[in-house]
């Protein structure tokens, strides 16, 4: 019998918060209602925090029912993978790389693809397969298909989605890659962000289709991107939403090791040293290191921690070639910057912000992106036509 806890949370309060939120659409509640999240959680999750890139210790459904209950009603990501796979203590392992999204997003993301009786719909990373179970309730498990990586993450996925009496072709491969057998689409929603449109998903939909994917920058930031794809195999939309996805697997930004920077700059002591008022703090915004990562797209970034929540942020090129550091002290005004190498990497991160404020500081909704797919893409402010600069 349901505990007491148990009756409090649940899909009703859930939906209730989401409706309130506006992010649960009256044409989607009768698919949430009928398709439960908590048919789709595995048994052993690591509950996240919305808003925050960190998940609480495992929690297993079998010792603590109550609390896994309570998890999949929050309005919050559940990590389910830790590592491909490799850790599954009860701890956290190095990285989350599968994970049912927070619902407010799947929703998000599914009102952003204003689907349509009869859409065929390609899903890149099944996860769990709850939203494949929604797609399939919206529109008929004959017209969804989706991509998983993960070979054991695909077989429960397609175990739960049976279930749940929904068939739909779970397929096991590089979602990056889409799939071609049952092109051409009318619609494409990623579950995993990418840094690039792939052109195959631009090549396998019909004219006037919607792709709907997370896309960021290498330096961070990270917003939902809808585009429509037109007759010239053009997509282009704008951004609705920030977001903040584990990467397609094939899309994870392997970065040099920052060690590699001691061969081609002095390091630290050869550094130019300057001062600036633009904390370190403000840059670290996730709205801001989107608009810094647009402009600077091969800058990326690390902190190491000082005393007293002081700490140092370091910028890298992906080249190799440059290094700048900012140390940020709580209470200072001014703090202290190091530069080192051909490129200065902190007047390119600040005239990127300084950029962002002469625009009145745009929101993620402002932003949009024109691509063909793959690496040549354009990222604009409010119009195609009017760009934001890129700084190298
Ligand atoms: C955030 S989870 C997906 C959530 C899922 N849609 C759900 O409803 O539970 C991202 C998934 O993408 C998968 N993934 C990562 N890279 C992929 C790739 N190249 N192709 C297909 N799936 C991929 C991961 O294994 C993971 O399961």
């Amino acid at each position: 019998m349901a505990s007491e806890a148990m009756v409090e949370i649940g899909p009703d309060t859930l939906a209730r918060q989401l409706i309130d939120a506006g992010t649960l659409t009256s044409d989607w509640l009768p698919t949430f209602k009928s398709v439960p999240r908590d048919h789709f959680v595995p048994d052993a999750i690591w509950p996240g925090r919305a808003g925050m890139n960190r998940q609480d210790d495992r929690v297993l459904r079998s010792e603590a029912p109550e609390l896994w209950w309570k998890a999949v009603y929050t309005d919050a990501p559940i990590t389910t993978q830790w590592d491909d796979g490799a850790y599954t203590g009860a701890g956290r392992g190095r990285r989350p790389t599968s994970s049912s999204s927070m619902p407010t997003m799947v929703f998000s993301m599914l009102d952003a693809l204003s689907v349509k009786p009869g859409n065929q719909v390609l899903e890149i990373g099944t996860g769990t397969g709850w939203n494949s179970g929604l797609l399939c309730h919206r529109l008929g498990d004959q017209n969804v298909v989706t991509v998983e990586v993960d070979a054991s993450i695909a077989a429960e996925a397609r175990g739960r989605l049976f279930a749940a009496d929904y068939a739909p072709e779970v397929v096991i491969g590089d979602g990056a890659l889409g799939y071609g057998r049952r092109s051409p689409y009318d619609r494409i929603i990623a579950t995993a962000s990418v840094g690039n449109i792939p052109s195959q998903w631009i090549g396998q939909v019909h004219p006037g289709a919607v792709i709907v994917s997370p896309w960021g920058p290498v330096y961070g930031g990270e917003a939902v991107a809808r585009l429509v794809v037109d007759e010239d195999g053009v997509a282009q939309g704008q951004f609705v939403c920030s977001s903040s996805f584990m990467r397609l697997r094939q899309h994870r930004k392997d970065l040099p090791l920052t060690s590699r920077f001691l061969d081609t700059a002095a390091w630290p002591l050869n550094a130019a040293r300057s001062k600036t008022v633009l904390s370190p703090e403000v840059v670290g915004d996730w709205i801001l290191m989107f608009a810094i990562g647009v402009q600077v797209p091969d800058l990326f970034c690390r902190v190491t921690w000082g005393e007293d929540d002081s700490y140092r942020l370091w910028l890298f090129d992906t080249r190799v070639t440059s290094w700048a550091s900012a140390d940020y002290v709580a209470g200072e005004e001014e703090f202290d910057v190091a530069q080192a190498g051909p490129r200065k990497l902190w007047e390119e991160l600040e005239a990127a912000y300084w950029w962002w404020r002469e625009q009145g500081r745009p929101d993620f909704d402002r932003f949009g992106l024109t691509t063909r797919g793959g690496p040549a893409y354009e990222v604009w402010l409010d119009a195609p036509g009017n760009l934001v600069p890129v700084r190298r």
